[in-house]
């Protein structure tokens, strides 16, 4: 193996596992199931680009359940535990909740979760927590009519999401965390009323900087609230203090209400990176693996999962792709704007948030 670094395959319990370049271990998979959304929310999926006929991933092109199990299972051999399904939106492949019991049912699997804009949720909540589904992930950006319309492309239906949201604290899928992706002069301002919305509800929001993914959304540092900035408006209303990790490379800084009614989460990737405990890989629709939310490439295992080759053989792949991972983007671009920015990042909706 490369770099004399054989050692670093290491044995877990009777499993192999990886780490990278920076003794980063391989513990999280993301699935993003296919590459199409309900939503086209500026900072993701710009509706002026994303039209009607947009040419998305063909059926053939995305990996089949067989296909992404496959993957997940080899994954898990390597020292996987937290697998997170995503999109696009993932709740679009009506058969969602047959793969969840799939990759419920395999060894050494301790979180299984899924984020959703959650228009589609309510239907399905109770087949995907049947299915071992432990928890939902909501995007949810501003309470504001207005201003979610506008946030997720004139898409968004509010309370289709708050039937969802329902429908998934029914169903048990907790905690229930709400993602809201904070952009200046876009949604800075309502903010607060999102807090004060889940405050007291044991869901958990958190805030997250608008980052620099993809090369479409016109990114640019004065659009980023820091966290820092969020927090101080925080303070002013609701006295928080900070709370430790609920686990090692957890991305979101924790804060709790001194008033008991929770906690809120910070994710600061561009003011505060947290490049250095980065476990993550991400396996886009059409059976890429990324190791970085902002690479321009990644490794196709597609082929190597259509032409025969056994599981040691994709084993070996994801071992050789994650023992040369030396990935920081953040922590490079930090403290402000990309010097020479990448061109060719790939889209977020594609690899999977
Ligand atoms: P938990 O498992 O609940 O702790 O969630 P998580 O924070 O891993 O997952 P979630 O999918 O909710 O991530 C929230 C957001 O954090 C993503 O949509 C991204 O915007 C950002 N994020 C997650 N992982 C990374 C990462 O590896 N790098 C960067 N830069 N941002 C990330
Ligand atoms: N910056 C920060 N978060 C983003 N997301 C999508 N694009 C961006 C961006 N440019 C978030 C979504 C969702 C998650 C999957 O990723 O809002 O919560
Ligand atoms: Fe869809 Fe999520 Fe992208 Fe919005 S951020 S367009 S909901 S994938
Ligand atoms: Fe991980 Fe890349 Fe995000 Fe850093 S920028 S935390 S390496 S995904």
């Amino acid at each position: 193996m490369e770099d004399g670094r054989e050692q670093d395959l290491r044995s877990a319990g009777g499993d192999a596992f990886v780490t990278d370049a920076f003794d980063r271990p391989m513990q999280d998979l993301r699935i993003s199931l296919l590459d199409r959304c309900n939503f086209r929310c500026p900072y993701c999926m710009p509706e002026s680009e994303y039209t009607e006929d947009y040419q998305f991933l063909s059926k053939t092109a995305r990996l089949s359940h067989d296909e992404i199990f496959r993957v997940a299972s080899i994954a898990v051999g390597l020292g996987v535990t937290k697998l997170r399904i995503t999109g696009g939106e993932p709740l679009l492949d009506k058969k969602v909740a047959s793969l969840v019991g799939r990759l419920a049912e395999l060894d050494g699997v301790d979180d299984l979760a899924l984020t959703t804009n959650g228009v589609l949720l309510a239907p399905i909540a109770e087949a995907l927590a049947k299915a071992g589904l432990q928890r939902v992930t909501i995007s949810l950006d501003s309470l504001n009519e207005e201003v979610f319309r506008s946030m997720s492309g004139n898409r968004g239906d509010l309370d289709k999401v708050f039937t969802g949201i329902a429908a998934a604290e029914q169903a048990g899928l907790s905690p229930i965390k709400i993602n809201v992706v904070v952009q200046r002069g876009v949604n800075d301002h309502t903010v607060l009323d999102v807090l004060d919305r889940f405050r007291g509800t044991g869901h958990i929001v958190r805030l997250i900087e608008f980052m620099d993914v993809g090369n479409r959304n016109d990114w640019t540092m004065e659009q980023v609230v820091p966290s820092k900035e969020t927090l101080k408006m925080i303070q002013t209303r609701w006295p928080v203090r900070a709370v430790g990790k609920n686990y090692p490379g957890e991305v979101a800084r924790r804060y709790e209400y001194l008033d008991g009614k929770g906690e809120v989460g910070f994710i600061s990737s561009v003011t505060e990176p947290f490049c250095g405990s980065c476990s993550r890989a991400r396996l886009s629709a059409d059976g890429t693996l990324y190791t970085c939310l902002f690479a321009t490439n990644g490794t196709d295992l597609r082929t190597a999962l259509r032409d025969g080759s056994d599981d040691d053989a994709i084993a070996n792949i994801l071992t050789r792709v994650w023992l040369k991972r030396k990935d920081r983007y953040s922590e490079l671009r930090k403290p402000g704007p990309v010097e020479k920015p990448l061109v060719n990042k790939v889209e977020m909706y594609r690899m999977g948030g």
